[in-house]
């Protein structure tokens, strides 16, 4: 009896571990391929015959988890995750990508193109209405470096030196003006919008439709030093 109750315990923990499989979970049950580690970035799984196996990157190499490789370049973003359950997690400082978190494993996410990760409901959303703001700092510019807010022209970032945006609020009835990198009297936005989109806004009046289409193209502006 003591014997047979082992033998169920023993056969549950197997079913419980089967089901815990990594590569199963992440799809690869008859194709190959290889997922980030989840707990540990400078190792991957390497999914062979839908079973797991660990693997260690070369030394001073992470797992880039979007390159599916060891990368010497790609920094660590730690794992988040709960042990357990399926969970959605923003990422810190981007706007588009998300966390799908499996059983305590993280796998990076990006929302389509005109669609922000917004953080209070866990899922991809128009941008506009997200209006979260990209950090544009880019390293290879020397400072000092300054991006207005896309959504809101009375709103600025100077980046420091760690390339970090930091904000700052133009005074009462200015605006930023990316050509001189300085707030300015106005009160009106300029309506280009930062990035490319394209408002598809269809009509239906009686009986006859008419579809709009208006496209805002980016206005590149290019300090002449
Ligand atoms: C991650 O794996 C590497 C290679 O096996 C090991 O040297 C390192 O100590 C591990 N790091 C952690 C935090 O477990
Ligand atoms: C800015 O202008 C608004 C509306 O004109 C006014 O209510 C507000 O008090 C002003 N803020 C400052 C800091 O002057």
């Amino acid at each position: 009896m003591v014997y047979k109750l082992a033998i169920f315990v023993a056969l549950a923990a197997l079913v419980g571990t089967v089901s815990a499989n990594v590569c199963t979970d992440a799809g690869l049950t008859t194709t190959d391929g290889f997922i980030p580690h989840p707990t540990n970035c400078s190792m991957y799984i390497s999914c062979y015959g839908g079973q797991p196996f660990e693997v260690a990157c070369p030394v001073g190499y992470n797992f880039n988890p979007e390159l599916l490789k060891c990368d010497s370049k790609y920094v660590c973003v730690e794992n988040t995750c709960p042990p357990t359950g399926i969970v959605y997690q923003p990422v810190e400082g981007s706007c588009t990508d998300y966390t799908l978190c499996i059983g305590g494993a993280a796998y990076p996410q990006q929302c389509e193109a005109g669609l922000s990760f917004d953080p209070a409901t866990l899922k991809c959303i128009p941008a506009e209405e997200a209006q979260c703001v990209d950090n544009e700092c880019d390293p290879a510019i020397p400072p000092p470096q300054f991006f207005v807010n896309p959504f809101d022209c009375t709103i600025f970032f100077i980046c420091d030196e760690h390339f970090l945006p930091v904000e700052f609020q133009c005074a009462n009835g200015t605006i930023f003006d990316t050509a001189v990198n300085d707030c300015v009297l106005g009160d009106t936005c300029p309506t280009t919008e930062t990035t490319t989109t394209t408002v598809v806004d269809t009509t239906t009046t009686t009986g006859d439709t008419t579809t709009t289409e208006e496209t805002t193209t980016t206005e590149e502006v290019t300090p002449t030093p």
